[in-house]
């Protein structure tokens, strides 16, 4: 089997019974914020794009690239479609061309021509991705291999039982934009950000002992920000609360931990990968391109500066009543919704500059009531988030109506936001459902979900403790730790006060626990 690196999580796989190709991102994404690291775009796109099967995770645009898909990506390639709970994926794939779907099962192995088998494991809940990511996993003549990619499963256990995997792609560095953007103490920035760092470092950890297998590849991160505005999250000025380390930093971090088996691949680097061994080679000496990173992204960040002004040049829309449209949108989905809108419980603002982000004049500050179902002026009132953003950021949005806020504005980083108390992630779930279809869904999920999560319990120290994660299900007999009266849940780093329940990483969430006599 041959491994190409294409930069991100994009990756070729070959073998005797055909080609895949996962994940294609080359043009830049979320109001041109994020760029691959390294640089993929002169790779020969043609070339690499004449497949046999197509597989898109999800529908984040670092992974779904409509302008590659369409221009450089075979028609004839079938594509491998996660089972996911709402069309979109297929929709957009049909737009661009894409005729071949084979329509997997989730956790169901797929027998090819060849003896090509893969399986897809669709992770479905409103804050998986745009509701939906997920891992391929493929085997061909006894080699094994899981391109988890960015997706975060409770476990990976359906994926061992298969066999001994010899390969595991898998995300390693950050992807949001907490805490950065929070209007926040530059100290406190940092001691948040570094434990975010370690917090992905010990998840990738557990994910790579989980499966244990023989070679580990570092992918789907991190990406470079080539605009001055956002030039500062770039890990190259040796803050240890950047949430965006490179694969130089996680060969370092890995070997501390004792890991000797990761291999990073560069665009183009390829590794031929057989039951025994993998070998790989690289268009530059890993070493040293980590060793001139800076200078790498200088250059990189002239080469495409005319690319950010073209971007940018396209986003404003002065004619649009950002108001009126947003309340025409808007307000029918809040009527709609029960456990987001409740879950949210407050106002939420928006003041809006006449910038790019948030330098420059606010010249229009909107709230969006949940309590009260409107969208509506700001009324010089006490709210519990607010979002700064530039205007014309918005007016492409409405421009281009977009569904889902969080796969365009926030990861975009081009915002700041404040809040008081906890993190509320019904507030980011509520702005990826800006659709009647979406909306449904995951209000369903959230019905469904507060039934399910209470049933079993587990021990944990000396508490019984519900055994479900009151944030996205993890098994808390696995990922569960308590020291004193907090619990911890490794997947996501959520902590939850023992005694009173109550969670103290965000709003709700509460959990159920007693203390064993
Ligand atoms: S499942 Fe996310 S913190 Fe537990």
């Amino acid at each position: 089997m041959r491994i190409t690196g294409t930069g991100h999580a994009s990756m070729r796989i070959d073998t005797a019974a055909g080609s895949i190709l996962c994940d294609p991102w080359v043009n830049p994404a979320y109001f041109a914020s994020w760029f691959p690291f390294p640089d993929n775009s002169l790779l020969d796109w043609k070339a690499l794009g004449d497949v046999d099967y197509l597989y898109v995770s999800h529908l984040h645009r670092d992974h779904f690239d409509a302008k590659n898909l369409k221009e450089n990506i075979s028609k004839k390639a079938t594509v491998l479609l996660p089972e996911y709970p709402t069309s979109q994926l297929e929709d957009e794939l049909r737009e661009l061309g894409f005729t071949k779907f084979l329509r997997t099962k989730s956790n169901q192995v797929h027998e090819l021509d060849g003896g090509l088998k893969v399986m897809i494991q669709a992770l479905i809940s409103p804050t998986d991705g745009p509701i939906g990511d997920s891992s391929l996993w493929i085997e061909h003549d006894g080699i094994r291999v899981l391109n988890q990619n960015d997706a975060r499963p409770t476990d990976l256990s359906i994926f061992a039982e298969l066999g001994h995997v010899h390969a595991h792609m898998l995300q390693f560095s950050g992807a949001i934009w907490y805490p950065m953007v929070y209007e926040l103490p530059e100290s406190a920035k940092t001691a948040f950000g570094k434990q975010k760092r370690d917090r992905q470092f010990d998840r990738t950890w557990r994910y790579i002992d989980d499966l244990k297998a023989d070679h580990v590849f570092p992918i789907a991160g991190p990406p470079c920000f080539l605009d001055d505005e956002l030039w500062q999250f770039n890990d190259i000025f040796g803050d240890e609360g950047n949430i965006f380390p490179d694969q130089g930093v996680f060969l370092e971090e890995y070997a501390k931990v004792g890991g000797t088996n990761g291999i990073v691949l560069l665009p183009g680097s390829v590794t031929e990968l057989s039951e025994k061994a993998a070998t790989t080679e690289h268009p530059t000496p890993i070493d040293e391109f980590f060793a001139n990173k800076q200078a790498y992204l200088e250059e990189m960040r002239e080469r495409k500066a005319p690319i950010i002004e073209a971007e940018k040049a396209s986003w404003r829309h002065p004619e649009i009543d950002v108001l009126g449209e947003l309340k025409k949108r808007i307000e029918p989905l809040l009527e709609e919704s029960i456990y987001m809108a409740q879950g949210v419980g407050g106002p939420v603002r928006f003041d809006l500059t006449d910038s790019f982000g948030t330098t420059g004049e606010i010249v229009e500050s909107i709230v969006v009531d949940f309590p009260g179902k409107q969208v509506r002026p700001y009324a010089d009132e006490k709210v519990r988030y607010r979002f700064k953003t530039g205007r014309a950021l918005i007016e492409h949005l409405i421009f281009i109506d977009e569904g889902d806020w969080v796969n365009s504005l926030f990861l975009s980083c081009r915002f700041s936001a404040a809040r008081i108390g906890q993190y509320n992630e019904f507030v980011y779930a509520f702005f990826k459902c800006l659709s009647e279809e979406r909306l449904q869904y995951a209000e369903g999920w959230y019905d469904e979900h507060e039934k399910e999560v209470e049933a079993e319990d587990t021990q944990l120290g000396d508490w019984t403790v519900q055994r479900r994660c009151p944030h996205l299900k993890a098994d808390l007999s696995r990922f569960g730790i308590v020291d004193g009266n907090t619990l911890t849940c490794q997947l996501h780093g959520w902590k939850f006060d023992l005694p009173s329940g109550r969670c103290l990483t965000s709003v709700g969430h509460k959990i159920r626990a007693e203390k064993n006599e």
